[in-house]
């Protein structure tokens, strides 16, 4: 299997991630969670990522806790799409597990530093400040990390929570830039495919049809999510931002993307955190990722269905 350290927000469509990875252990080895802040404080995503390791049985999987604020501002949080605990929606206890106690951004240095070169993947589902904070700190994993896959940016879709703006890229600009200018292989899903990957009422009634605790949260999460999105925006079902990144490491086939140069804009007030993309190759920068726009929807939701059956 392949070996991966999710960095993550949760977040519903973070914890929906988390559970298609720990549901498919013959192809992925999640050696570690990392939460970071971004759609709710460090707290809660610590939180989170606790209960979601409960619910699929996994109290052996490490969570840490990262950093608290973005690198340079100060930290924006999403409760209005996920509500006030990130969470929101079922009716969830406190997790029991405990915390680890390193720092996340130690265990992300130290695992990269103990494994062999190129044998781990970054997920990073939320803003890059654990990432760009353990590259800036130790620059001597750069070329040990097998590839970064993670859910960020947008092109035709433009913004989500500025109309230049998506949310995992704009809350800290200055990480993404790092990231993205790291030399690092890249794999971005920006929203230009994760609103391709709408959970509609019939998705979620699978998943609720699955009879099982897991099954029954998803559809939950994705409810409150579904929601928010129909009011807001009008859209068809739930955008599953963040398991098209781990969708992708399972069936790499499902998405179509293109191999350009993705620049972030760091100074700009009006287009703070724009992923500025060629994609239609205009310049001679180099391509620095694989930015992915197009994915089979259907087949994504058999796999996710399949794999959440299992937990
Ligand atoms: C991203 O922001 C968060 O709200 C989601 O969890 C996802 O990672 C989408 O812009
Ligand atoms: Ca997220």
């Amino acid at each position: 299997p392949r070996k991966i350290i999710i960095d993550t927000d949760p977040g519903q469509d973070d914890a929906v991630a988390i559970l298609l990875a720990l549901g498919s252990p013959e192809d992925i080895e999640v050696l570690g969670i990392t939460a970071v802040a971004g759609n709710v404080p460090l707290a809660l995503t610590q939180r989170n990522a606790r209960i979601v390791c409960e619910l699929a049985g996994r109290r052996d999987i490490p969570v840490f806790a990262g950093c608290d604020r973005p690198m340079q501002r100060p930290l924006v949080t999403a409760e209005h799409v996920h509500g006030k605990t990130g969470l929101d929606g079922p009716q969830l206890a406190d997790p029991t597990m405990p915390l680890q106690d390193m720092h996340a951004v130690d265990f992300i240095i130290d695992t990269l530093r103990r494994e062999p070169p190129n044998t781990v993947t970054l997920c990073p589902l939320g803003p890059l400040t654990n990432i760009a904070t353990a590259l800036q700190r130790a620059p001597d994993i750069i070329p040990r990390i097998q590839e970064i896959v993670l859910m960020g940016g947008a092109y035709f879709e433009v913004g989500n929570i500025t109309p230049a703006a998506e949310f995992n890229i704009y809350v800290d600009p200055q990480a993404a830039d790092m990231v993205f200018k790291s030399g690092i292989p890249l794999v971005v899903m920006p929203l230009d495919v994760t609103h391709k990957a709408l959970a509609t009422a019939p998705r979620i009634e699978a998943f609720r049809a699955l009879g099982t605790e897991p099954g029954r949260m998803v559809a939950e999460w994705t409810d409150f999510f579904e929601r928010f999105d129909k009011q807001k925006y009008g859209s068809a079902g739930a955008p599953l931002h963040d398991p098209c990144v781990i969708a992708y490491l399972l069936r790499p086939a499902l998405f179509e993307g293109r191999h350009i140069n993705v620049e972030i804009e760091t100074t700009s007030e009006l287009t703070l955190g724009m992923t500025v993309a060629d994609w239609w190759r205009v310049t001679k920068r180099p391509a620095n990722a694989l930015f992915i726009g197009a994915l089979d929807a259907g087949a994504f939701f058999d796999l996710l269905t399949e794999r959440i059956a299992r937990l």
